[in-house]
């Protein structure tokens, strides 16, 4: 049950919070999609707290608590808040709490969502923190694996880009490793999943490292694609350095096993090349998507109506 409490790693839902969460955003989603008006979330306050940058995951919130009736209030950018008068995150966090229901936060720092959750006495959900975790991101991702693909146990999943500092992987392992899958990781050996994170897979999951992105391609049922991310790294140069590891474009494709699909929770970069939108293994836009029907459930359990 996820009601009145707080979704800061993916390990905060159990298999059965996450069963009933896809059920629910499946409905969420027909209903979006029958134009059904949806208002259980009438008088609820949704608080967002962006204080790194985001197009999706704020606008996917902030849609999802407007189709159910609530309404948002928003610091879209921190440097145009107290924060920039050196306020700290617990005195933001409390105040939220106290204007609102529910607070959505997005912080540069791994953490940072749980230290908002023990100042906060309302639920505070993580949009990302740091290169922690992003785990609205993993469910939505695995509800499109679910709807593209029918289901995930037995699929073959390969994560590909920047594995060490991307946090939508970190809690995408998490998440897969519940399932019956084969994981393959793909990225240049400087940016390879911390060790720390392979740690918690339970014994059994089945993991392999690959450097090799040609040798996966004949291999996987999901690409899940990302981006190398050039805010997190020091030197710049590094960053230069690693650009253009992968990429896939057409050619990719057509060596993909049949009813293959790539993945990416965007933004993309130069990761996947245009031409590949236009293909039916293409489900980026579609995950995106997903986002407003997954956030709805979420919120809807979290504060249960
Ligand atoms: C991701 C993020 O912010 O971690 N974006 C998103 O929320 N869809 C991925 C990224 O920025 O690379």
């Amino acid at each position: 049950m996820l009601k009145n409490r707080s979704l800061v790693s993916i390990d905060d839902v159990d298999d059965n919070d996450l069963e009933e969460i896809m059920r629910v955003s499946d409905s969420m989603n027909s209903a979006l999609q029958a134009g059904k008006k949806i208002s259980i979330m009438d008088g609820k306050i949704m608080a967002t707290l962006f204080y790194e940058a985001s197009t999706r995951t704020r606008l996917s919130f902030e849609s999802a608590m407007n189709r159910l009736g609530g309404s948002v209030i928003t610091v879209a950018d921190a440097s145009a808040s107290s924060v920039s008068k050196g306020e700290t995150l617990a005195d933001t966090v409390r105040m939220a709490a106290s204007y609102s229901d529910i607070i959505v936060i997005r912080h540069p720092l791994e953490g940072a969502a749980r230290l908002a959750s023990k100042f906060s006495s309302k639920p505070i959900i993580n949009a990302g923190d740091g290169s922690g975790q992003h785990p609205t991101q993993t469910i939505l991702d695995l509800f499109t694996i679910r709807k593209e693909l029918g289901k995930i146990d037995g699929k073959t999943i390969a994560l590909v880009g920047d594995l060490r500092y991307g946090r939508t992987v970190h809690s995408l392992i998490l998440a897969l490793s519940r399932f019956d899958v084969n994981i393959i990781l793909v990225s240049p050996s400087s940016l390879r999943i911390p060790d720390h994170f392979l740690a918690r897979l339970p014994k059994g999951t089945r993991v392999v490292v690959q450097d090799d992105l040609e040798r996966v391609i004949p291999e996987a049922d999901v690409f899940y694609v990302t981006r190398i991310q050039k805010e997190r790294f020091s030197d710049q140069n590094e960053y230069k350095k690693l650009i253009g590891s992968y990429s896939f474009d057409l050619q990719t494709v057509e060596k993909m096993k049949k009813n293959s699909i790539i993945m990416h929770p965007l933004p993309r970069i130069d990761e996947i090349k245009p031409e590949v939108d236009f293909t039916d293994r293409a489900k980026y836009f579609r995950q995106a998507a997903y986002g407003v029907p997954v956030r709805m459930a979420l919120i809807s359990q979290i504060l249960e109506a």
